[in-house]
């Protein structure tokens, strides 16, 4: 069946830094591709007017990508602002309004999750969620209770059909390259599984700290902040079945079934850490415990990959900012010597640019039969056809396409299998910025060869 496409995109948390850094230079490039319809209306409380708001989304494409005079023309012409508390039933009787005539809005909430339930019900009231579709940004939910009860929140103002939630690591060019490499190119299929693979390593990477956010950021810590939500996507994309059939639900179906056969993390396969100085960060608790570093052992009991270890890392202030999956094969008997060559890998670099990597072993020059490790490359620039995430995403709810959204299943299981490890963290080791983080991390991955950094 045809789904309306979205006549008008309400954005709630207009003036917050996500709507800035990310939001504006998306839609200033949906609005240059001819793909908004209908007006665009910035929520927000903070006092601002329609000038203000016009302001800060030309000053946010100036700093984010840069302007594109036709584009950031057709944005301005489109922005309307309604400036109200989320509380307030005239915040939305003001949204309603500047609507006008339009039947099939996408409301986007960049704005905290436990907001979500009163304003999809403001939205309702006042006669706005008919017709209309939502989008909800992360974190969804704390653990597996929570993200259940906004559902049903969420499902007594909207099916799940007109139910978005974002993650914009599934809008990444290089993440949505993973599914199509492992199963468009015939060589890797024989050799993706248990028989081969010896362990999977996820290591998103960033050298920068928390950047003022410490007020959100201590209330959430590594693992729900990145783990439970981009870096489980990337698990179930680098181990899911291909799907059956090419339909939305089909490949949700998949990645979902990946984490159904994922086992709960034990509370003894997880290292964390916190930088050295994080209690000097504005907002940050005294005596925080929170983790700035998470590293984690996970196992998925499905015929393919049981008993192999896929490894997930991240940390803030690291040495540099590279999101990279290695996938690492078992090693191959020595070549007539006694030296044995270097360990194949495939190798996905997510970010900071587009690599997807073989590592082989080819033969030293010399008269030995002795390997040295080299890699089969294949880049990509970030080209300008290279849709930014939230470009991508925004673009698919407007047009009722859920491919790349998490369904109220996959939420649910992502947070069963962090639950029981959440409810009994381990204290964080203190780690100095600029390195990989507290050496306690390595011991988790003993036997697999280490941890494969990032270069
Ligand atoms: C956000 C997290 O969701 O993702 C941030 O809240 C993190 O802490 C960011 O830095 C990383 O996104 P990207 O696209 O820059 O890798």
């Amino acid at each position: 069946m045809d789904q309306p496409k979205s006549d008008a995109l309400v954005f709630f948390g207009a003036t917050g830094d996500l709507a800035y850094k990310q939001i504006f230079p998306s839609l200033q490039r949906l609005a240059k591709r001819g793909k908004l319809t209908g007006p665009v209306i910035g929520v927000a409380k903070a006092g601002w007017n329609l000038d203000q708001l016009k302001a800060r989304a030309k000053d946010s494409v100036e700093k984010h990508g840069g302007i594109d005079p036709e584009g950031l023309a057709d944005l301005l012409g489109r922005l309307r602002y309604v400036d109200g508390d989320y509380a307030d039933a005239s915040t939305f009787a003001q949204v309603r309004k500047e609507l006008g005539g339009a039947k099939n809005p996408l409301h986007y909430l960049a704005i905290p999750p436990f907001l979500f339930g009163a304003v999809c019900e403001k939205l309702k009231s006042s006669g706005s969620a008919q017709g209309a579709r939502v989008v909800v940004e992360k974190p969804f939910g704390h653990n597996v209770e929570s993200a259940r009860a906004l559902n049903v929140e969420i499902h007594s103002v909207f099916d799940e059909d007109d139910i978005f939630r974002i993650d914009h690591y599934l809008g990444k060019n290089t993440v949505q390259n993973m599914i199509f490499f492992r199963f468009a190119n015939f060589f890797l299929e024989p050799v993706w599984n248990r028989q081969y693979i010896e362990c999977v390593q996820i290591t998103m990477a960033e050298k920068f700290g928390i950047q003022g956010r410490g007020a959100f950021y201590d209330g959430v810590g590594a693992m729900r902040d990145v783990v439970q939500n981009h870096l489980m996507q990337i698990l179930s994309n680098i181990a899911m079945e291909p799907p059956p059939s090419p339909t939305v639900e089909s490949l949700r179906d998949e990645r979902v079934k990946v984490l159904k056969s994922t086992q709960t993390l034990d509370p003894k396969d997880v290292v964390l850490g916190q930088f050295k100085g994080y209690h000097d960060e504005p907002g940050v608790k005294p005596g925080s415990k929170v983790e700035t570093f998470a590293a984690l052992r996970l196992h998925i009991n499905s015929w393919r990959w049981r008993d192999i270890p896929f490894y997930i890392r991240t940390g803030k202030l690291l040495p540099l900012s590279t999101t990279e999956v290695v996938a690492k094969f078992r090693q191959t008997p020595p070549v007539f010597s006694e030296d044995v060559p270097p360990q194949n890998y495939v190798r996905f670099r997510l970010s900071p640019d587009s690599q997807t990597a073989i590592g082989v072993s080819i033969k030293d020059t010399g008269e030995r039969l002795r390997g040295v490790e080299t890699e089969l490359i294949a880049k990509q620039d970030g080209s300008a056809a290279t849709l930014l995430p939230y470009e991508e995403l925004l673009g698919d709810a407007m047009e009722g396409n859920q491919t790349w959204f998490a369904r109220e299943d996959y939420v649910e299981e992502s947070w069963r299998i962090l639950d029981p490890a959440l409810a009994n963290l381990p204290a964080p080791y203190a780690y100095d910025p600029g390195t990989w983080g507290p050496d306690e991390a390595s011991k988790l991955i003993q036997g697999a060869g280490g941890w494969s950094n990032p270069k």
